[in-house]
C-alpha cells in the first residue's frame, strides 16, 4: 500500500523521520510535552512509533494523542501497538473484547487521521519499504538458572512483582503462539516487499529481536528479562538482509539492555525506548 509520495519530477528527495517509542499517554505527561515541542519545531516528514503509544487501550485517548501531534506537524504517523496497547480497560473486558480486537480499533482511529499502524499490510513512501509488528516474547530471554518454571513465568508473577500483561491482556493463547502470528504478518509483509522491488526496508517492532541486547547482571531481576521480546523475531529479520536496513523497537531502554545499537550484516538494530530521556529517540535522514 502507498501512504503518500513526495516524488518531485524523478528526484526522491530524502525524508527526516523521527522514531520513538513508549511514551506511554497520557502516563508520561512531561515528555510527551518535550516531544511535542520539539516536532513543532523540526521539520520532520515522518514519525515512526515503535509501540506502547498508550499506557492502556483507550480509544478517547488514541484520539487526543493523534490530533495533539497533528496539531504541530504535518507529519504522517506510522506505527506499531506494544504490550501496553493490547491491555483492556476493565469496561472493554465487561463488553467482551479481547486484545486481539484492539487491533482493528487502534486501526480505524489511525485511518481518521490519515495514519498507518502496521500489522498485517506493509507500506511503501517514496522508495521505502516498511514493515512491521509489534512482536511479542516466547521466554527465549529467560534465564533459567533462577528457580523458576514454565508455571512461574506464565503467572508473571515474582518476588512480590508483577508482569502486568498477564493481568491486563487477553489473548486465549500461549505466549509462543502469539508471538508465532506476529512473526507470521512480519514475513509475509517482508516477502511482498521484497517482491516489490524495494531496496530499503525499514521494521517496526516494539520488543527486543536480538539477544545481544539482553543484559545479564546475575541477579534476581534477570528474571524480567523473559517478558523482553524473543530471538526469533531478529534471526526471521536477518533472513531479510538483502532489503532490511533498520530495525527500531522500544519496550525498554539501556537501564535493562546490553547497548543502544548493534550492526548485524548490514541492519542496524537501534532502541529507541523514550520512556525515561527523550533523547534515546532517533532522527535521521533517509
Ligand atoms: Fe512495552
Amino acid at each position: 500500500m502507498l501512504l503518500f509520495s513526495r516524488k518531485h519530477s524523478n528526484a526522491v528527495m530524502s525524508m527526516k523521520i523521527i522514531v520513538l517509542g513508549d511514551l506511554h499517554y497520557p502516563r508520561e505527561g512531561k515528555l510527551f510535552h518535550q516531544f511535542l515541542d520539539l516536532i513543532k519545531k523540526e521539520n520532520i516528514d515522518l514519525i515512526l512509533l515503535c509501540g506502547d503509544i498508550l499506557n492502556y487501550g483507550n480509544v478517547q485517548y488514541l484520539r487526543v494523542f493523534l490530533s495533539k501531534i497533528h496539531k504541530r506537524t504535518e507529519a504522517k504517523i506510522i506505527a506499531v501497538m506494544g504490550n501496553h496497547d493490547f491491555w483492556l480497560s476493565k469496561n472493554m473486558i465487561r463488553r467482551g473484547l479481547n486484545s486481539w480486537n484492539l487491533i482493528d480499533v487502534y486501526r480505524g482511529v489511525f485511518k481518521e487521521y490519515g495514519d498507518f499502524p502496521l500489522w498485517d499490510k506493509e507500506l511503501i513512501v517514496d522508495d521505502i519499504g516498511f514493515a512491521g509488528v509489534p512482536g511479542w516474547y516466547d521466554y527465549s530471554f529467560a534465564d533459567w538458572k533462577f528457580r523458576m518454571n514454565r508455571y512461574i513465568l506464565d503467572s508473571g508473577y515474582y518476588m512480590g512483582y508483577q508482569w502486568n500483561d498477564f493481568i491486563f491482556t487477553r489473548f486465549n493463547m500461549k505466549v509462543e503462539d502469539i508471538l508465532e502470528i506476529h512473526l507470521k504478518n512480519l514475513r509475509n509483509q517482508l516477502d511482498r516487499l521484497r517482491k516489490s522491488n524495494v531496496e530499503k526496508v525499514v521494521v517496526l517492532l516494539h520488543f527486543v529481536p536480538l539477544r545481544e541486547f539482553i543484559k545479564i547482571r546475575n541477579i534476581k531481576e534477570d528474571f524480567w528479562n523473559a517478558y523482553l521480546g524473543s530471538e526469533k523475531l531478529g534471526s526471521e529479520i536477518l533472513k531479510y538482509s538483502d532489503i532490511v536496513r533498520y530495525v527500531f523497537f522500544g519496550h525498554t531502554d539501556k537501564r535493562n539492555l546490553s547497548r543502544k545499537a548493534l550492526r548485524v550484516n548490514w541492519i542496524y538494530f537501534i532502541n529507541v525506548d523514550v520512556s525515561h530521556n527523550l533523547s534515546n529517540m532517533f532522527i535521521f535522514y533517509f
